[in-house]
């Protein structure tokens, strides 16, 4: 028998490259969107969410790459409880060795009402026919009654049995809003075992926002009580407050195995690769004091603690930093290490770079080098985070020259290359950062507005490197930027011009959205 099929295995759905791409600012190419997904399947979900098809010619078509490229995940497209929607999802689905189309519809009195304005009859029909449909493309369908949290138990038990009646083969419970608490969604999933006649046909799953940072907890009460599909993605990415996290989720059951005695098919030595590269292409810093992949997660610095860990590991430590894919790495970077060393560090660190991208990135280690007297592991994360950041940017910073200081005005002399033509200007302003900011305006025209411009220091010391995030916003749109450079003017202007090409993804998605 297939772990899959044990009674208690728990199956992780990811859906990172769906609701976490939802969450403002997000956004990623068709190329990066590729890469996450080939991580995953490295990883071992059983399921890729890839994307919401009908949403925009883009999403359809990273749907379809990814369906072409995955070849063990199941990859699912989600669809409302529309005609359209489902022909859309099924078509975009269609080379996937294993395919999964995920519809919903919302079921809670307050959503019926306003959101939909559709009474609950008229929702449960349209459910029974979006299933009915579904089911004409694939033996794989989900059905999620979008903020199951909150709807009537009587209301809920009618659509669920109903929902696998029409050949619904996976129920997914979300908590779309995060307002559930623990044992309150655990009692739910119970009473769903107990009260749906036809419950065991189906695989019941959960989704938890994390509003109220409990996302992770009520995933796991609602294990405990009988689900055995998960829904996350890689470091809680997600709308408003996130998802709940892969990682905590997947670590948690390894970890407290005593109490939670429930296996799932992830590799947990891919977690820290999956984590940097969904942070990488995001643009969303992962929080150092993060559980499970934050820098700080398995870093002990008060006296009594390294003296524990000194003496016996277990004394402050639940889990390796192995367990998760984050080695000691032992070797010592300077500017004499060659490429291979440089490829076996990266691979340490848990990066894995094609030929392009690695000579792009040892081509930026050795310049960091010549200016840095030691090379610390940190300072290879963010200089590759920066590199694959700006992979395929149409606009990219070829040189800046700033003169500042008490004397004014302060001046940015900069070019850029655009579309691979070079631009050029020199722009005075409030100081080195506003000059350069003005500067790039001018060679690229725009009306976003910066929202936030934030600093920190990569390392200590005075040589160390500055990581710089800037978020912009465009009529609603919002999107964050990452540069990294010992020099931070060149990180600021490397930053906005990263937000720039982002946005310019998303200004392409809503055009193309608006045509579907
Ligand atoms: O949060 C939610 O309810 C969702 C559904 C589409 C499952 O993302
Ligand atoms: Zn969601």
């Amino acid at each position: 028998m297939s772990k899959s099929n044990e009674s208690n295995y728990v199956r992780i759905f990811d859906t990172t490259l769906r609701d976490g791409e939802q969450s403002p600012g997000a956004s990623m190419t068709l190329n990066e969107k590729l890469r996450v997904a080939e991580v995953l399947d490295e990883l071992g979900v059983d399921v890729i969410e890839a994307g919401f098809p009908i949403a925009s010619n883009g999403d359809f078509e990273s749907v379809s790459a990814i369906a072409r490229n995955t070849k063990n995940a199941i990859i699912c497209g989600l669809a409302r409880a529309h005609n359209n929607d489902i022909d859309r999802a099924a078509e975009a689905l269609q080379s996937a060795k294993r395919k999964r189309i995920h519809t919903f519809i919302s079921t809670s009195p307050l959503h019926m009402k306003y959101k939909l304005q559709m009474e609950p009859a008229a929702v449960y029909d349209a459910m029974v026919s979006s299933i009915k449909r579904a089911r004409q493309y694939t033996d794989d369908v989900e059905w999620s009654p979008e903020d199951g949290s909150r709807t009537e138990h009587d209301f809920l038990c009618r659509c669920v049995e109903g929902a696998i009646a029409a050949g619904a083969t996976t129920i997914n419970v979300p908590d779309t809003v995060g307002y559930a608490v623990p044992e309150e969604f655990g009692a739910l999933i119970t009473m769903l075992m107990n009260r749906v006649p036809n419950i065991d046909k189906a695989i019941i799953s959960v989704h938890c926002h994390n509003d109220l940072g409990l996302g992770v907890a009520n995933s796991l009460a609602a294990v405990k009580a009988g689900a055995r599909q998960v829904e996350c993605t890689v470091n809680g990415l997600g709308e408003r407050a996130g998802n709940a996290a892969l990682e905590e989720i997947v670590m948690a059951l390894r970890t407290r195995k005593d109490l939670l005695p429930f296996e799932t098919g992830i590799n947990t030595k891919t977690i820290t690769k999956a984590s940097r590269l969904v942070s990488a292409v995001s643009g969303f810093v992962v929080q150092p004091n993060k559980a499970i992949v934050g820098a700080n997660a398995f870093a002990h610095e008060s006296g009594i603690h390294q003296h524990g860990m000194l003496k016996h590991a277990e004394t402050y430590e639940i889990m390796k930093p192995e367990d998760i894919g984050l080695t000691k790495s032992k070797l010592v970077m300077g500017k004499h290490s060659g490429r291979h060393a440089f490829r076996q560090k990266l691979s340490e660190l848990g990066f894995e770079l094609d030929n392009e991208a690695l000579d792009g990135a040892f081509k930026r280690f050795k310049d960091l080098a010549d200016k840095k007297k030691e090379v610390f592991d940190e300072d290879i994360v963010a200089l590759v985070d920066d590199t694959v950041a700006r992979e395929n940017d149409r606009i990219r910073v070829e040189k800046l020259m700033i003169a500042c200081g008490t004397e004014g005005p302060q001046t940015a002399e900069l070019t850029l290359s655009v579309d691979g033509e070079s631009r050029s200007t020199t722009a005075t302003g409030d100081g080195p950062v506003d000059a350069t900011f003005r500067a790039i305006r001018e060679l690229f025209p725009h009306e976003a507005r910066l929202q936030l411009y934030q600093v920190h220091a990569v390392t200590g010391g005075t040589d160390a490197q500055a990581e710089v995030t800037v978020r912009l916003e465009e009529q609603g749109r919002t999107v964050h930027g990452q540069g990294a450079d010992t020099d931070t003017l060149v990180a600021s202007a490397r930053a906005y011009v990263n937000a720039l090409n982002k946005l310019l993804v998303k200004r392409e998605k809503s055009v193309s959205a608006m045509s579907a």
